[in-house]
């Protein structure tokens, strides 16, 4: 059985990719069922610490979801396209929003640790596209459009919901970096200097696959770190997850909220 074939009794309306330490999101979720990455073909099988391997299936927020706990990262497989299946594989099923999140650091001083930040844009600076090779006509066009990427009405449902509980979200520009050393305080110079207000090692491949496929897309940054450079010390991974956990419960009640209006819709 194809992995879309396995996800599609459940109906979901909407994908979720969790970041690293993003837990708390997946535990709001009334799930109704969880299958392991495994048992789904295509599906990658991430190796770093603080990611699960599984897809819930359930509701949230009224809203049915199929949230993905673990992705694979380009520094991990040398592939930018190892989230084609599972993308893939929700559009098949029948949704049709991906909600991306992952933990950042920041390119601005004035969104510290433990903030979010609503994806705007993004600048892929790894050295690859996930759509490189022959194209299939079915999935989606071969040179498709990445203007307003990050769907501006989700944005502004987000935003909404921000400002309704209470929670600041800044916005940005995401750059992705392919790790998984972090980047040089002159390569942080760079990469402000280009635009980006945030810097991660994910979310872009997964967002050009999404809108190859015609799915909508939303993302948010957990800031887990002030970039290389910007702050006394540099980042690590063991701050890197306790930021994230810190912020994840913002996260959590917003991408609730989000998705309590896009059910009322
Ligand atoms: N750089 C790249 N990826 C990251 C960072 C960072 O500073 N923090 C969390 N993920």
């Amino acid at each position: 059985m194809s992995a879309a074939e396995r996800l599609r009794p459940f109906a979901p309306a909407m994908g979720i990719v969790l970041g690293s330490g993003l837990g708390a999101v997946a535990e709001r979720i009334e799930t109704e069922a969880t299958i392991p990455f495994a048992e789904l073909p295509g599906f990658p099988r991430p190796a770093v610490e603080g990611h699960g391997h599984r897809v819930r299936l359930g509701r949230l927020g009224g809203l049915k979801v199929a949230c993905l706990e673990g992705r694979a990262h380009y520094y991990e497989t040398g592939s930018t396209a190892a989230m084609a299946a599972p993308i893939r594989a929700l559009r098949e099923a029948g949704a049709q929003i991906l909600f991306l999140t992952n933990a950042a650091g920041s390119l601005r001083p004035e969104i510290g640790p433990g903030q979010l930040l609503l994806v705007t844009d993004h600048i892929n600076l790894l050295p690859g596209n996930p759509l490189v090779g022959p194209n299939d006509e079915r999935i989606g066009p071969r040179f498709p459009s990445l203007r307003d990427a990050y769907d501006p009405a989700l944005r502004a449902l987000l935003r909404d919901g921000a400002r309704r509980l209470g929670i600041p979200l800044a916005e940005g520009v995401y750059a992705a970096y392919p790790g998984p050393s972090f980047e040089t305080p002159a390569e942080i110079r760079m990469i402000r200097g280009f635009g980006a207000d945030a810097v991660g090692m994910s979310t872009v491949p997964e967002t050009i696959l999404a809108r190859h496929c015609g799915l909508r897309v939303a993302a948010v940054s957990v800031i887990a770190n002030l970039a290389e450079g910007l702050g006394p010390t540099g980042p690590s991974h063991a701050e890197t997850l306790a930021a994230t956990r810190r912020a994840a419960k913002d996260l959590a009640r917003l991408v609730e909220d989000f998705c309590k209006s896009l059910a009322a819709q």
